[in-house]
């Protein structure tokens, strides 16, 4: 999609829709676009008068006589003190769906007057409503071989210069998890470990990152057992990948992400049951939030370290598969005995953790689709654990100002005692089903000797159903 920004709001744009949002109770055109009134008819400033409420939500389209926009779309933004950046990201998905749903021709100028002026100048609701726009504005067409319907491709925004900034950094946070999308959304047949590198180092070239990709006889020699025991079941190859931004900082380590990047996992011998299997190809969403994360730490030329790292590998029950029982040793020098094939999430993990000791962090945070127990405790909420109340802290923080939820959960060491084993150091997985989702961390936990946080997405990493700038599919949370 296309954005255009407009600093003055006499600019001569041509479009067959507006959209204007007002507030609960305003009952007047804001101020900002008084100059506009005009150019919009005189019906819109009498529905506005009189019948339009401006309750949150509230959509309203008004006939104009010849106007300059053909089509006038009214937009409830709700009582202006509950305006919240979280609000305007919802307010404009909900708008650019229901404008896409028009089925309108390319050029749509788009003026939502909330944002003009008034109580609402604050770049962070401009930031917050472009992000909205383009994450509402995504489709994931995959193998359709019919045309794709037609949706908005231009779309127009009168903005400061200040609020123009504001809305370019959020597109560009936008276009970041939108390429995490479509990773994740691609079947798995297609993106097979080596594919999701090779889209990893599309990336860093067009963001001007370094990046390595690691096969299989250098992950041998890096000694990542772990990654090589879930890989062995399988026909693909695993991958390791590693991307850099900037530089070091002198008396600093960097930032580090790692992500889970299982590109299919039907559970391995501890095969998972056939219904929903399929969805399992998003079972690599936290190795695409670490490639959006990098995108965006680029694309936003932010200052500072960032290391972004992920090991990829189907999880699968061929004939060389790990069986429960086996041991595998690891890059850190545990030895490992394998339970159960299908926690298989936390063995990678544990190699890539252990792969990011080197690198000296001074912060390293994983996301991954770790434990159905996760999606059953939280829903849609990312689970948080680490070992840093003062980075987990930050991160929720940074995940709520993102517009997605984060919540902790407790790790105490009585969840860990589950997993001693009798043969090898630990095993992967403790006895029951109680509190999976913390004994998972409590295992990634034995491989982390620094400031680290833990962010579970098996529930936020996709969407099921209806969601004001999500649609079904991954969220790229
Ligand atoms: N990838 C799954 C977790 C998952 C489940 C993510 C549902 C998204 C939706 C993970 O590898 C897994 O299978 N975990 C097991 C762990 C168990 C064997 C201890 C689980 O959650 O059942
Ligand atoms: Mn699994
Ligand atoms: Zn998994």
């Amino acid at each position: 999609m296309d954005v255009r920004y407009f600093n003055r709001l006499d600019a001569k744009a041509q479009a067959p829709v507006a959209v204007i949002g007002i507030f609960e109770g305003e009952k007047q055109l804001p101020a900002a676009i008084e100059s506009l009134a005009d150019s919009l008819g005189d019906s819109v400033r009498r529905v506005v008068e009189s019948e339009f409420k401006g309750e949150d939500g509230e959509w309203r389209e008004v006939t104009t006589e010849g106007a300059r926009f053909a089509r006038v779309f009214l937009l409830g933004l709700g009582k202006t003190e509950k305006l919240t950046a979280d609000r305007a990201r919802r307010a404009a998905g909900n708008v650019q769906k229901k404008v896409d749903g028009l089925k309108l021709p390319a050029y749509v100028s788009y003026v939502p007057a909330s944002l003009l002026g008034g109580s609402v100048t604050d770049t962070e609701v401009y930031r917050a409503a472009l992000e909205g726009m383009c994450l509402a504005s995504y489709s994931y067409r995959g193998m359709k071989t019919d045309k794709a319907p037609a949706q908005v491709e231009k779309v127009h925004v009168y903005a400061s210069k200040a609020n123009e900034a504001a809305g370019k950094i959020g597109q560009a946070v936008a276009d970041g998890v939108n390429y995490s999308r479509n990773l994740i959304n691609s079947p798995a047949n297609f993106m097979t470990p080596t594919q999701l590198a090779e889209a990893a180092k599309k990336m860093a070239k067009e963001q001007g990152l370094k990046i390595q990709v690691w096969d299989k006889s250098r992950i041998e020699k890096e000694r990542m057992h772990l990654l090589l025991g879930v890989a062995q079941g399988s026909v693909e190859e695993p991958r390791f990948v590693v991307m850099e931004y900037g530089k070091p900082v002198k008396g600093k380590g960097p930032l580090v992400f790692v992500g889970k990047g299982v590109t299919f996992d039907s559970g391995g011998i501890s095969i998972k049951p056939s219904g929903g299997m399929e969805k399992m190809k998003y079972d690599m969403a936290g190795s695409a939030a670490v490639v959006g994360a990098m995108h965006n730490v680029a694309a936003l030329k932010l200052s500072g370290h960032f290391i972004g790292i992920f090991a990829a590998t189907e999880n699968m029950p061929g004939g060389r598969a790990t069986k429960p029982g086996d041991v595998h040793g690891s890059r850190a020098g545990k030895t490992i005995e394998i339970i159960n094939t299908d926690a298989e999430g936390r063995l990678i993990l544990a190699d890539a953790l252990a792969y990011a000791k080197d690198l000296k962090p001074s912060a390293v945070i994983d996301v991954a689709t770790l434990t159905g127990a996760c999606l059953i405790a939280l829903g849609d909420t990312i689970g948080l654990m680490g070992n840093n109340e003062d980075l987990m802290a930050r991160v929720k923080a940074a995940a709520e100002a993102g517009g997605e939820r984060a919540w902790e959960l407790p790790m105490w060491d009585e969840y860990g005692e589950g997993l001693s084993s009798d043969v090898a150091d630990l095993k992967n997985v403790s006895g029951g089903r109680k509190a999976g989702t913390i004994t998972a961390a409590k295992f990634l936990e034995k491989f982390t000797d620094y400031p680290w946080v833990h962010l579970d997405i098996a529930g936020a990493a996709w969407i099921e159903g209806n969601h004001p700038y999500y649609v079904k599919g991954a969220a790229g949370a």
